[in-house]
């Protein structure tokens, strides 16, 4: 099995070290925090002590049998921590979106052109969901695509201290936060790997007094059709996600984390394409990616590369059409 380590100790780590354990797919050997004790607190909760806790990112890259890093830290950090990782020979899991500026996907881009034996995935889960991957073939099977409405927008458990003044990582422009660097991701990946790279995009963002993105409407162009994306933070959706092709609709109850798919044929008759999922979000993902390493699936990594790339510079170019500044702007 693969050794892994991980960067961050949020949920969001947590659920990735249940999914490794869940599916034995990779094992998890090193855990970094910024405080140890963290490291060492989901070491004992999570029963892995076998497992090595780092409050000392040098000496956690040059692990030896460290083989590929999990970064799961704030987004404006991750550029950061998949080029040491990269620079001390690991492969890399990094979580959505994988950076804040195109510069940044173009210096990763670069090293791994010159290492082909490295290698980053963009952890965009839902790729990997079964019911995506069957909304997916259907998507493909259509005749003609005629319109699409995308949509993912929760309330974040992190918006209420946002109000009450204090400044949670994922609504800070300093570390790259906002609703369409979240939870629009999600809906970009759809867009770009089902219809391909729109001809023009435009984001209209409702925007908190510091700047950050809480909640938009985007719109993506294609030479026949128009894709609205709807994503937000600060409020509650239960609108389900839809594409069209003239009399026939397939309809996912939620695209970030899809239980139901459907093809309509006509307002009363579906077919129902829902498959089972497992409890953790992350176990599908894990799974396939985890296979793509001891396989050394290169078509796979390759595609999905570029797919980050194709996703991450249209996040730019909705970013900017919505006058969204971050920190890391000033730095590439
Ligand atoms: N795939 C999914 O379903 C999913 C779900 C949630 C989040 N995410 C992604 O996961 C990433 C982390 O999100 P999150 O909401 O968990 O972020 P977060 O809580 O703000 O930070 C994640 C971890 O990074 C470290 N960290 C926090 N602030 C830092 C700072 N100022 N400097 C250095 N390290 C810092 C912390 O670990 P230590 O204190 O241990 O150092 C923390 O546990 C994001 O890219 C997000 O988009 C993905």
């Amino acid at each position: 099995m693969t050794n892994v380590g991980t960067i961050g100790t949020s949920q969001i780590t947590k659920t990735f070290v249940e999914a490794c354990i869940a599916s034995r797919a990779f094992t998890v050997s090193h855990l970094y925090s910024r405080d140890k004790a963290k490291a060492q607190a989901l070491i004992d909760d999570l029963f892995l002590p076998e497992a090595t806790a780092h409050d000392d990112l040098e000496a956690f890259f040059t692990a030896p049998d460290l083989e590929v890093v999990y970064v799961a830290s704030p987004n404006s950090l991750h550029f950061a921590h998949v080029k040491a990782a990269l620079e001390h020979g690991k492969s890399v899991i990094v979580e959505k979106p994988a950076f804040a500026t195109i510069a940044e996907y173009d210096e990763i881009d670069a090293y791994l052109q010159a290492h082909p034996d490295l290698h980053v995935i963009e952890a965009a889960r839902h790729l990997f969901d079964s019911n995506y991957l069957t909304a997916q073939e259907k998507v493909r099977q259509l005749t003609e695509i005629t319109g699409a409405t995308l949509t993912y927008m929760k309330y974040s458990s992190r918006f209420d201290a946002f109000q009450a003044g204090q400044n949670p990582n994922i609504f800070s422009p300093k570390f790259a936060g906002g609703a369409l660097y979240d939870l629009g991701v999600y809906l970009l990946y759809a867009a770009v790997d089902w219809f391909g790279v729109p001809e023009s995009s435009a984001y209209y963002a409702t925007k908190a007094d510091n700047g950050i993105d809480l909640h938009g409407l985007a719109r993506l162009h294609y030479p026949k059709f128009d894709v609205a994306l709807i994503f937000g933070k600060d409020q509650q959706s239960f609108l389900a996600s839809e594409i069209y092709s003239h009399r026939k609709t397939l309809w996912l109850d939620n695209l970030g984390e899809p239980t139901q798919v459907r093809l309509y044929d006509s307002p009363a008759v579906y077919q129902d394409l829902s498959q089972h999922t497992a409890e953790n979000s992350l176990v599908e993902e894990v799974n396939a990616i985890s296979l793509m390493f001891t396989n050394r699936e290169e078509d796979k990594f390759k595609h999905y590369w570029q797919l980050a790339g194709q996703v991450n510079r249209l996040l730019v170019e909705l970013r900017a059409s919505a006058g969204i500044v971050f920190e890391s702007d000033q730095t590439k």
